[in-house]
């Protein structure tokens, strides 16, 4: 087989099997691109501080814009005896450009190669999953702007406990996405730290300029030691935290939508362009988009304690386990992003919210019973007293199989004086959810206010 690009250290070739185990370039081929675009910015600097001249500088960044090319038309397809893309695209250039393609590696590493790849990736992959954020936002504010009026029952240990509108309960969907996109936002700032220039681990004997590429590539900063920089992966573990965080809150919204579509509940339809059917069962609509959202999340959780154990024992400086950071964010980022992207499909246009069946649901429980007690409570009985009073009504009720609307107007006043008649609309679901008007709250005048406060972020983000 092919020489190794370090063979000539070594006696004898490598075993065929440990080739294949060695190899990164089954998945790091992901990196090529931005491992031509390290290398350029790399060419320049070379050529700037006259390492190399700038003819020779040229030459690399024509080969290397050749070798993109190529690569984009499927022309280039690096084999295992390439070991990683970075050999592969080194290999590449010296065909193209022959013996300067030699030149590329002067005063660099893979170390510090693969530390700004793999930056460079998560960079833009974070850029894209927040624009995600935004386009997810987006949909479930208009699903909530239509539903302002809409009442859903709410739930404490999945409980009846009060009723809510159903935009206050996308809103708050709305709040932890938006406080993802803000937070893979901080993340962002420690994934855009130049590693390029920290050499293998110490450095370099080249009169390099740092700040250079570090500005070529738009990176903010640059690592201030060079043992930190070709060897840590705290971005790339705050990336799978805030990943999985993501998933979380995706998750948890999954759940509730493969609640709301079942026949015990039977909250919302799904639309045949988002669900499937049974093999053997004729009747069955299946919820697969997030029954496959909340499982996905486990991947993404495995992931991210995958690179913490990783990390956990490595001693200064690049050690080869750092090759195993690739496929876990690669497989973080394609997971969610292929999430946000079935989620926000299946807000916009994969479900339908059934009104009279919520209207039904929410006129026919106990959930009104806290708006008896604040009743009392309005009217000078101590709240404590009320409480008591209106968990008798309940049992009485419960016993006598009515509602607390069914009470009539007697019963009321012989449980306590302090009942009139405006006791029927302060208990009418409607009621019961604008009175809720403390900053925050399901009250319909907030949500309204809350969507505005909402919007507004979106804009400006
Ligand atoms: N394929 C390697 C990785 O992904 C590139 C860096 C290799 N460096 C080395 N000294 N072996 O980590």
């Amino acid at each position: 087989s092919e020489q190794k690009t370090w063979s000539q250290r070594f006696e004898s070739a490598l075993h065929p099997a440990i080739a294949r185990f060695n190899a990164s370039i089954g998945f790091d081929i992901e990196l090529i691109e931005y491992d031509i675009t390290g290398s350029e910015a790399h060419a320049k600097m070379l050529a700037k501080t006259g390492i190399i001249s700038s003819e020779e500088g040229e030459k690399l960044i024509q080969g290397l814009e050749q070798i993109r090319r190529e690569y984009r038309q499927g022309l280039f397809k690096p084999g295992v005896d390439d070991e990683d893309v970075h050999f592969a695209v080194e290999r590449r250039l010296t065909e193209i450009a022959g013996d300067v393609g030699k030149k590329l590696h002067t005063a660099r590493s893979r170390n510090d190669q693969v530390g700004t790849d793999t930056r460079l990736y998560l960079r833009e992959q974070v850029r894209h999953i927040r624009t995600q954020l935004v386009e997810f936002q987006q949909v479930l504010l208009d699903l909530a702007e239509a539903n302002i009026e809409t009442l859903i029952p709410g739930y404490t240990h999945l409980q009846r406990a009060q009723p809510l509108s159903l935009a206050h309960h996308l809103l708050a969907y709305v709040e932890m996405s938006a406080r993802d996109w803000e937070r893979l936002g901080d993340v962002y700032r420690r994934i855009d730290i130049s590693p390029l220039g920290c050499g293998a681990l110490a450095g370099t004997t080249f009169p390099i300029d740092r700040h250079y590429t570090a500005n070529q590539l738009g990176f903010s900063r640059i690592y201030a030691n060079s043992l930190d920089g070709v060897s840590d992966r705290d971005f790339a573990i705050e990336f799978l935290t805030a990943a999985s965080l993501i998933m979380v809150h995706l998750s948890r919204l999954s759940e509730e939508v493969i609640l709301w579509a079942s026949e015990e509940f039977n909250f919302v339809t799904l639309k045949d362009s988002c669900s499937t059917g049974s093999s053997i069962m004729p009747q069955k609509k299946n919820p697969d988009v997030p029954e496959l959202v909340r499982g996905k999340t486990g991947r993404v959780f495995g992931h991210l304690q995958g690179l913490l154990v990783l990390m956990k024992g490595l001693p200064l400086a690049y050690n080869k386990d750092l090759q195993e950071d690739k496929e876990a964010l690669f497989d973080a980022v394609k997971t969610v992003r292929g999430c946000l992207e079935a989620m926000t499909i299946l807000f916009r246009e994969g479900l339908e919210f059934k009104g009279d069946r919520l209207a039904e649901a929410v006129a026919s429980d106990f959930a009104n019973a806290t708006d008896v007690a604040d009743y009392l409570a309005a009217k000078g009985v101590p709240f404590r007293e009320a409480y008591n009073l209106v968990g008798k009504v309940v049992k009485m009720s419960l016993a006598a199989g009515k509602l607390l609307k069914d009470l009539t107007l007697d019963e009321w006043q012989q449980l306590h004086p302090a009942f009139e008649e405006d006791i029927y609309a302060a208990i009418a679901p409607k009621q019961v959810v604008a009175a809720r008007n403390s900053y925050g709250g399901t009250g319909f005048e907030q949500v309204r206010q809350a969507l505005v406060r909402a919007r507004d972020r979106l804009n400006s983000a």
